[in-house]
């Protein structure tokens, strides 16, 4: 089979692991880089920038900024009668929005850290006042550990929005939260109707755990518990492959920090010592489809 990948992130480790296995599994796979997408439409025809080669399949993996062009790419794709394997990145729209995502989890009852929400500054600084410290401020948008601060005292909150105010950061975008003392931080991959749970342990000197950021990674025995509220959780995102972070804390208490939409499968093949990328590549094989 022919196989595209469709990226804006094609340096991702992700990507080359997934061209490889298709690859070894006697395929023809070939990378797109979509960062730099543009389209015309004269007398009629349809030319696309980057050219999407004859294929078969496309797989849309890590389009992160170009999030906005997945909707003509995937009715692109759709009038060539190319299968496109996530179909629920059309649905999204987004690659992350943690904002979205705690609304959904909350909404279904999902166990999340304490949260506040505003759309003003005003309303912000109010809730600071009233908050437990230390908290943790993060912004809508981002991965990989990347803006996310721990403030100690009402003092500290208040210079964190200050400087984002400042900066015109929309206070809607703007996540504080409760800190979790967390005991564990989880990171549980599903892919359809398997789940791998690893532990992921931060560098020293550093309260968060992401692997991305050097954290170190050991195999974690997943408890029906856990299943089921990551189960719970990627349910309510509507997604069918997702990485869901975990806390549990001293009480051994859970919750949900958010689901990872594009999760990383380096870390968790560390962890396990399986090849996860197959699994993924396999996965995608069997529920590409062509869009309706
Ligand atoms: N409320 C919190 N309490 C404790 N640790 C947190 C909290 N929020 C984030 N962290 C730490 O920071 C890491 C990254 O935060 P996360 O919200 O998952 O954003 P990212 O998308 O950057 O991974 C988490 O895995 C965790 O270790
Ligand atoms: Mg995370």
């Amino acid at each position: 089979m022919k196989i595209s990948i469709i990226t804006s992130n094609p340096k991702m480790e992700e990507i080359e692991r997934i061209k490889a296995e298709a690859q070894k599994a006697g395929h023809e796979a070939s990378v797109v880089d979509f960062s730099n997408f543009h389209y015309s439409y004269v007398d009629g025809k349809v030319t696309f920038f980057p050219e999407i080669p004859e294929t078969d399949m496309a797989i849309i993996r890590g389009m992160f900024s170009a999030m906005r062009s997945v909707e003509p790419l995937g009715q692109y794709l759709k009038s060539r009668g190319i299968k496109v394997f996530d179909n629920s990145i059309l649905s999204h729209k987004y690659s992350i929005n943690k904002v979205f995502d705690i609304t959904k989890l909350i909404f279904s009852g999902i166990p999340v850290p304490d949260y506040y929400h505003a759309r003003g500054y005003e309303a912000l600084f109010a809730y600071a006042k009233t908050m437990k410290y230390p908290a943790i401020i993060k912004t809508a948008g981002t991965g990989k550990g990347a803006a996310i601060y721990m403030v100690k005292s009402v003092e500290e909150m208040n210079e964190a929005l200050k400087l984002r105010q400042k900066e015109n950061v929309k206070p809607r975008k703007i996540i504080i939260q409760n800190f979790i003392d967390y005991k564990y931080d989880l990171r549980v991959l599903v892919i359809g109707d398997k789940m791998y749970c690893m532990r992921r342990i931060p560098k020293t000197g550093d309260f968060r755990a992401n692997f991305s950021l050097g954290g170190s990674v050991e195999l974690f025995p997943i408890t029906p518990e856990i299943e089921d509220l990551s189960r719970r959780a990627i349910k309510s995102i509507g997604l069918d492959i997702a990485g869901v972070d975990v806390l549990v804390d001293k009480n051994g208490r859970l919750s949900i920090l958010e689901v990872n939409h594009t999760p990383g499968m380096i870390g968790m093949e560390e962890a396990t010592g399986e090849n996860i990328t197959k699994i993924y590549l396999d996965y995608a094989i069997s529920h590409a489809k062509i869009l309706e």
